[in-house]
């Protein structure tokens, strides 16, 4: 198992030496290395199992270092960063040669992002690097909401997981990318798109494609818990077997066993929904039920990042 704990030196010292680090960030835990080092990058795909054409994304505590790995910072994209970071939001900018390919799979945009954690803040404020990290958990499954999350799954693959208690956002960053003048949204995530288009405009959404690789990010079965997890719209949801699981938005359903069942936001608050969302799923996950049955949550806002990972949590691997 990793030693858990919240060392800033020691969590510097295993970067420094291209060993890897599980970090707190605002969103998720991420699984972070040296992204400049390609044996500790290379090092994250394989503790992660992560197949090679799924991009990283490498974070870093100021805009001033961005403009190290990056060739151009389209004006949207700075009015973006003045707003939003540090917080959820990554933006795939021009890449400089520094950043190796190994780290984009090939491509020739990176992934930035300035998290919004003040215990990684401080690491990323003292390393010479940027941090590659993906969230810290085996390729396709839940990702980790709080420390022993990572410990459960990747602890036996790592010195040291860095202890920033729970995040509180709870989903991943909003991915954005700029094309042809467009703002294109990649991933659905903590930071809700009618915030980004109040600021710059509409948006262009991606739309979910399967298995292309050359929209990474956008696999279809991911997030999935090991058992089957059926999804339902709110009036559509019904008792299943006395091993069902239920993962409701905010009421119980009327009849089934109520430790088998798990409430996202008793006050319909979606921040409160996305926050619990992970960790409810894994609780489920754990407990003695053969399936789990989830209810889509009101499709606005944040809404739609919760419904995107409950979608791609129903596919089956
Ligand atoms: O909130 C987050 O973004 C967390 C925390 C740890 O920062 N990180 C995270 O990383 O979710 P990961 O690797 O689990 O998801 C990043 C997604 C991947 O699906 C990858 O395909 C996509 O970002 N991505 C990375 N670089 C890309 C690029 N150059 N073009 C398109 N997609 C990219
Ligand atoms: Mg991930």
């Amino acid at each position: 198992m990793a030693v858990t704990g919240s060392d800033l030196l020691v969590a510097k010292e295993f970067l420094i030496k291209g060993e890897l680090v599980a970090i707190p960030t605002e969103t998720v835990y991420g699984l972070a290395g040296n992204a400049l080092n390609e044996k500790a990058v290379l090092s994250i795909f394989e503790a992660k199992n992560r197949p090679a054409f799924d991009p990283l994304i490498i974070h870093t505590d100021s805009l001033e270092k961005v403009a190290i790995y990056v060739s151009d910072i389209p004006e949207k994209a700075r009015i973006l960063a003045e707003k939003f970071w540090p917080g959820p939001l990554t933006m795939l900018l021009l890449k400089k040669d520094i950043v190796p390919d190994l780290v984009t799979s090939g491509l020739d945009t990176v992934a930035v992002r300035i998290p919004n954690h003040p215990l990684t803040l401080d690491l990323l404020s003292q390393l010479s690097f940027p941090l590659a990290a993906p969230s810290a958990n085996p390729f396709g499954y839940i990702s980790p909401t709080k420390p022993e999350h990572v410990d459960q799954q990747l602890g036996d693959r790592i010195p040291y997981i860095l202890d920033g208690g729970e995040c509180e956002v709870g989903i991943e960053s909003t991915i954005v990318g700029f094309e042809n003048d467009e703002t294109v949204v990649y991933r659905l995530g903590g930071l809700d798109i009618n915030e980004i288009e109040s600021l710059i405009g509409p948006v262009v959404l991606m739309p979910h494609s399967t298995s292309d690789p050359k929209a990474p990010g956008m696999l279809k079965s991911h997030y999935a818990p090991r058992k089957p997890l059926h999804l339902y719209r709110r009036e559509a949801i019904t008792m299943g077997e006395a091993d069902t699981g239920y993962l409701m938005f905010d009421r119980y359903l009327e009849g089934a066993d109520r430790k088998y069942q798990r409430l996202l936001s008793p006050h319909r608050d979606l921040k409160e929904a996305a926050h619990n969302l992970f960790a409810y799923l894994r609780e489920l996950d754990a407990l003695p039920v053969t399936e789990i049955k989830a209810e889509l949550v009101p499709a606005g806002g944040l809404g739609l990042a919760i419904n995107d990972r409950l979608q791609r949590a129903s596919v089956p691997a």
